[in-house]
């Protein structure tokens, strides 16, 4: 076992590198060594994910570990052994939600004075962050990165087995490493890794800091994965990454996000989704794909970000205002039925009215089903952050306030249209406010309330919509 004082702190200036050394993918890099074996066996586990789909599909993994140790998990903060924030760094209000639950769970350990708390994901990356939990968070026991979850089980024992604290990070381009335990959460949709970190560098975000480079899995891996989920009666897989688009170039796969969607359509599990897709590298082989295939969904998460090209420029997004909107004409000609979602930041440091109003007009173009709306927010170590701002809080708030309102109409407007239409719906189970009522996802992405009966979780059931709420549609089953 490692001995302690292994104190491993991360540094953004070494996460930045980027090389053209191959990534090396790891096979049987995971072990769980003998002391470790039954470390769980009567303790509890509490999990919690902040952040995006990388964050809770790597959850699964780390579930998946401390089960392996034998934990067993728990819904609730008070009973557990062990608690671990797996954490999201990409906004300050992220950052602050964590910071404030750790302020909370602290009272805990004067009860019990075993409890172990850990902290992982994005925010164990950040410099700033680990030093501040150094100094003023000493309930922190364990702090772990994005890079190194593998390595769980020893750094957990020999938190626990020291009682001193351990901390250790990676800052560099990561591998691929395979065959780790894995919980999955989802008994009828799981979310399947196809490339981790991103190379894009936009200048407001710090994820290629926190996550490495681009590098992709290879394909036959990603293809076993989906073909043990349909066998074991998995309805949709969600292909993941920071931008799928660039699939495969790491590998030197032609056209490889295209190949790999084909290859995953040709399976025939039910219902395949993908994000996130960088606009930038977006190709007309996928928009074919998409349109060939009916088990691709015809939903499409495609973030812009700002609507005005001066604007994108200085965001470093590498795509025109036009080029966007070309590419949203392109897809919609060969998929008609497509939904799109977005992401938009506001305030970006200097954006002038003018150009905010651009980026409204691009929502009047694009008529996103759903957008995700952000007030930017500055991340230490990115170029942003040493722009200067001249863009006053209160403007930045009504930016965002107008926006919000422009994306409600649209949504509603789009939801309208549904209206005395049959869609398909895979059935995620009964409704959290009505135990009368099913939920679950359209084809296009849309959440639907319905009634019915002899209706399964995981069943794929058809609903005639007859009324729409701001964010759901309402329906009954049709056969
Ligand atoms: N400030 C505000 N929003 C951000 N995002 C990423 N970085 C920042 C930031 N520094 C948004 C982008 C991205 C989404 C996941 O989060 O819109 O697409
Ligand atoms: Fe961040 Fe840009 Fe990479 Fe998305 S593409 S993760 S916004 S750097």
């Amino acid at each position: 076992m490692p001995k302690n004082n292994n104190f491993r702190l991360p540094s953004l200036k070494d996460a930045q590198i980027r090389t053209k050394e191959t990534v090396k993918i790891e096979h049987n890099l995971f072990k769980l060594p003998e002391p470790t074996r039954n470390l769980g066996v009567g303790r509890k586990f509490f999990l919690r994910t902040y952040g995006c789909q990388a964050n809770e599909r790597d959850s699964e993994t780390i579930a998946g570990i401390l089960l392996e140790m034998g934990f067993t998990r728990t819904d609730f903060e008070e009973e557990a052994d062990f608690i671990l924030l797996n954490t999201c760094a990409v906004r300050k209000n992220a950052e602050d939600k964590v910071l404030g639950e750790l302020g909370m769970l602290k009272k805990l350990k004067t009860k019990n004075p075993d409890l172990m708390f850990g902290l992982c994901g994005c925010m164990a990356q950040e410099e700033e962050i680990v030093q501040l939990l150094l100094k003023k968070y000493p309930q922190v026991d364990l702090i772990f990165g994005t890079h190194n979850i593998h390595r769980l089980p020893e750094l957990l024992y020999n938190a626990m087995m020291t009682k001193e604290k351990t901390v250790e990070v990676y800052s560099k381009e990561g591998e691929v490493i395979e065959n780790l335990p894995v919980k999955r959460f989802g008994k009828h949709k799981a979310w399947v890794n196809i490339m981790y970190g991103c190379d894009k560098f936009c200048t407001y975000c710090i994820v290629p800091y926190t996550r490495g480079k681009e590098r992709s899995r290879l394909m036959n891996d990603i293809l076993a994965e989906i073909q043990e989920l349909k066998d074991t009666g998995y309805k949709e897989v969600t292909l993941l990454g920071q931008n799928v688009n660039a699939y495969g170039k790491d590998l030197d796969i032609e056209n490889g996000f295209a190949t790999l969607l084909e290859e995953v359509a040709k399976i025939g599990i039910p219902r395949i989704r993908f994000t996130t897709s960088h606009p930038w590298d977006f190709t007309d082989d996928m928009i074919d794909v998409i349109a060939k295939y009916n088990n691709v969904m015809p939903a499409i998460h495609l973030p812009v970000q700002s609507g005005n090209s001066g604007m994108l420029k200085i965001m470093g997004r590498r795509y025109t205002s036009e080029e966007y909107k070309s590419l949203y004409d392109r897809i919609i000609a060969k998929i008609p039925n497509c939904t799109f979602s977005t992401d938009i930041i506001v305030g970006f440091p200097n954006e002038t009215d003018q150009q905010f109003q651009d980026t409204l007009d691009m929502v009047d173009y694009c008529k996103y089903d759903l957008a995700y709306t952000f007030i930017y927010s500055p991340r230490e170590g990115t170029p942003a952050a040493r722009m200067e701002d001249n863009v006053p809080m209160d403007v930045k708030s009504e930016r965002l306030q107008r926006l919000n309102e422009k994306v409600g109409l649209y949504s509603n407007m789009n939801n309208q249209k549904y209206v005395g239409k049959v869609v398909r719906v895979l059935v995620d189970g009964l409704s959290k406010k009505n135990d009368q009522v099913y939920s679950g996802y359209s084809e296009e992405n849309k959440l639907i309330n319905f009634t019915g009966s002899q209706v399964q979780e995981g069943d794929i059931v058809k609903v005639l919509i007859t009324d729409v709420k701001s964010w759901s549609l309402n329906g009954e089953v049709v056969e």
